[in-house]
């Protein structure tokens, strides 16, 4: 196999990396992406940063036996608690989700306005976006607030019932006249929300997620490192840890993707 049609590996704890994958394969069309998805240990926002180091070693292993050449982190937990883990046992490049989003964000802002990071409570206690923030030269003020309910509302597939609104204005109804400019869906999953969000915050803050960042990020690293792979119709590989029918079920009702077989390795 040639360097460039060797795949592209994007692993989330679960099924809302697939909407990192969506932003990637729409902007890679020739690319070969194997996803993983974590979903017998699934949620990852939970657990303790060793767990989370522990599992992400044991995907990125997974994913480098298929042969990667890049690997995309497309769960924010992860990127938060276990990127710098990740890059030193892999030899291929390592990108996260938490840089590009945060650059998105400092793009989106108004001078002096206030930025509201939604996560998983494990990415808000570490605190990954205010310090990407920061680094990416943003001035003005942070808030995170950790939205824990959101995960399982997305995998029971309850995006559009009134439970959705529910619990979002629970969280963020207080912020809705704090002068919030931006809102950062710091979570794979929250952009299958998005529309619950921003009906909550009202039309005065610009909700921001990190699929299409970083999808632009894994275009750039591959282009610097000419490992694009050209043409319109890359293979799709999708691997989970537990229910794979589930998963194939969601990923069509959710987002659309019909995965076709859905395999399954266990750990
Ligand atoms: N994929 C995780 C993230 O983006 C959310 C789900 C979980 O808690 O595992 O943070």
């Amino acid at each position: 196999m040639k360097n460039q049609e060797r795949p592209i590996g994007i692993f989330d704890s679960g099924l809302g990396g697939l909407t990192v994958f969506k932003a990637v394969r729409a902007l890679l069309p020739g690319e070969n992406l194997v996803y993983f998805g974590d979903t017998a240990r699934v949620p990852y926002g939970t657990k303790s940063a060793e767990a989370v180091v522990a599992f992400s070693k044991e995907i990125t292993a997974f994913l480098l036996e298929k042969k990667i050449k890049l690997l995309l982190v497309a769960c924010n937990t992860a990127s938060s608690l276990a990127l710098e883990e990740i890059r030193a046992v892999s030899p291929v490049p390592v990108l996260g989700v938490i840089a590009p989003g945060a650059a998105e964000a400092v793009a989106a802002a108004r001078p002096g306005g206030r930025i509201l990071v939604t996560g998983t409570s494990a990415t808000v206690a570490s605190r990954a976006y205010s310090k990407a923030l920061a680094a990416a030269g943003y001035k003005g003020r942070v808030t995170e607030k950790a939205c824990p309910l959101f995960v399982p509302l997305v995998e029971e597939g309850w995006c559009s019932k009134p439970v959705a609104g529910i619990v979002a204005r629970e969280y963020l109804a207080s912020f809705r006249r704090s002068g919030i400019d931006v809102l950062i869906l710091g979570c794979t999953h929250y952009p299958l929300l998005k529309k619950v969000i921003a009906g909550v915050m009202g039309p005065g803050t610009r909700i921001v997620d990190s699929a299409k960042a970083a999808a632009d990020s894994a275009r750039r690293e591959l282009e610097a490192r000419a490992l694009l792979n050209p043409g319109r119709k890359g293979r799709s590989e999708f691997v989970v840890s537990d229910a794979p029918e589930k998963f194939s079920f969601l990923a069509r009702k959710l987002l659309g993707i019909r995965t076709g077989q859905v395999l399954v390795k266990r750990f």
